[in-house]
């Protein structure tokens, strides 16, 4: 599969300050994969039970923090943005963690290219972009080719935790994946590592709710 050309991402600025510069040169070899060659996620964490795909980590804060209180747990960042990226080593740095790897890529890319299939614990994906307007629908993350290839990615019993804070959004996740017979699942209470990040911090103020989804791989 090439890179998908409705991009789910936008390609807003990639400058960085100074501080994330230097993190990117000094610190990207012992964070970041350049993924060449089939990848399992399990592999990169020996010693945790379970590892976890965060699709969109933005500016990490989020993912930084999940990180810190799960420590039993493996978190591996999928992100175009690299002045997010940059920002996450230097929470990683600055917390001391040592259960999170960065990849920048195309997360879809990245799982129909190089990860195996039925090799994934479970996903993260917090706060996909909405893209609410009707022409820009079809660069939405979770459309129903994103489903199947989920679905052929987890694990049996395998999950994807999704959360949104823009309702027409919710709805069209909830009916891509109630179309799709290999999940079951649907709305949960917001779980309590769910920290409130910039972009729900945002959305709440604006006076939008926030749907939580968990979809079983059955
Ligand atoms: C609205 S932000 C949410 C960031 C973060 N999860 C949070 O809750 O603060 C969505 C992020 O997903 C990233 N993204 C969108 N499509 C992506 C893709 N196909 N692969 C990797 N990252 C992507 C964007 O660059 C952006 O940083």
């Amino acid at each position: 599969m090439q890179r998908p050309s409705n991009r789910s991402y936008s390609l807003r600025g990639n400058r960085m300050t100074r501080a994330q510069t230097l993190a990117i040169n000094q610190h990207w070899a012992s964070y970041g994969l350049v993924i060449d060659e089939e990848l399992n996620l399990n592999d990169l964490f020996p010693d945790k039970k379970l590892v976890i795909l965060e699709i969109g980590s933005g500016m990490g804060e989020a993912t930084a923090e999940i990180a810190q209180v799960s420590g039993e747990v493996g978190y591996v960042a999928v992100e175009m943005h690299q002045p997010g990226l940059a920002a996450l080593i230097l929470l990683i740095l600055e917390k001391q963690l040592s259960n999170i790897k960065l990849i920048r890529e195309d997360a879809t890319y990245l799982l129909a290219n190089f990860i195996a299939d039925n090799s994934i614990d479970g996903i993260h994906l917090l706060f996909p972009d909405p893209w609410p307007k009707n022409r820009q629908h079809k660069k939405r993350m979770v459309q129903s080719e994103f489903v199947e290839l989920v679905a052929r990615k987890l694990k049996p019993n395998g999950f994807i935790h999704i959360a949104t804070d823009w309702q027409p959004y919710a709805n069209w996740i909830k009916s891509r994946f109630d179309a799709n017979s290999s999940f079951s699942g649907g709305i949960v209470a917001r779980p309590s590592w769910r920290v409130l990040s910039k972009f729900e911090g945002q959305g709440l103020k604006k006076g939008h709710s926030v749907t939580d989804y968990r979809y079983i791989k059955n």
